[in-house]
């Protein structure tokens, strides 16, 4: 049985009790962490330090979200703080198979992330070498905006290409995720749900993290 994970996004934890919170999420399946720099995004969260201590607070693995300009300058310090999967923008990056490599050369998981306005074309080029898609399906630099629809249509373009390619990387979507579209989004391909405050904003976010996995478990075997 293929496997849907949730990926719970710390940038909507409390940060001051971040140890408590990362204990609160633990039946998640990776950590999200949502790095933010201010240039590419108006809002600034995290570097380096805190994802090391992040990754003191957690067994999961810490799926690194960087939305900076300059990825290429920065990622080999995320790699050394300890990221599991490290993703990185097409629209930051200029040096795109050089950043993969090094993150490949690090024994870590390589992603590639678009944001909503970016067609997927431009991912044909470097669907051969990622392993992981990163969908946005909000205009990043905030917990807590509202899904695009249109992310189905990219997605199913995705599929295609994928196909076509005859690869299957992990595809993630970011942005207005909850249990509510889990299904239809797996449905259409996706296998790693990104959620900051469909989980942090719950009562009880085991809970949160169990609905949001089986709604999207409906969707496996079933085609958009
Ligand atoms: C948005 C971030 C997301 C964000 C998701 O820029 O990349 O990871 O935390 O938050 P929700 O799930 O609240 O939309
Ligand atoms: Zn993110």
């Amino acid at each position: 049985m293929e496997q849907v994970r949730v990926a719970p996004s710390i940038l909507s934890a409390d940060f001051l009790r971040l140890g408590a919170d990362l204990e609160s999420v633990r039946t998640a399946d990776w950590i999200h962490y949502d790095v933010m720099d201010g240039h590419f995004v108006p809002n600034v969260s995290f570097g380096p330090d805190i994802l090391k201590a992040t990754k003191r607070g957690t067994d999961l693995p810490v799926d690194v979200h960087l939305m900076v300009t300059n990825p290429d300058e920065c990622f080999q310090s995320y790699l050394d703080a300890g990221a599991d999967v490290l993703t990185f923008h097409f629209e930051a990056a200029t040096h795109h198979h050089r950043i993969i490599d090094g993150i490949h050369k690090a024994g870590r998981l390589a992603g590639v992330s678009i944001n909503p306005g970016t067609p997927v074309q431009a991912l044909d080029a470097l669907v051969d070498y990622a392993d992981v898609i990163l969908v946005m399906s909000v205009n990043p630099g905030f917990g807590g905006q509202k899904f695009i629809e249109g992310t189905y249509r990219k997605l199913q373009q995705l599929q295609v290409m994928c196909q076509e390619h005859d690869v299957h990387p992990i595809i993630e979507v970011d942005g207005g995720v909850s249990a509510t579209n889990a299904e239809a989004l797996v449905r259409a391909g996706v296998r790693a749900l990104v959620a900051g405050s469909a989980v942090f904003k719950a009562e009880d976010r085991a809970a949160a993290i169990t609905q949001i996995r089986e709604a999207g478990k409906l969707g496996l075997g079933k085609r958009a």
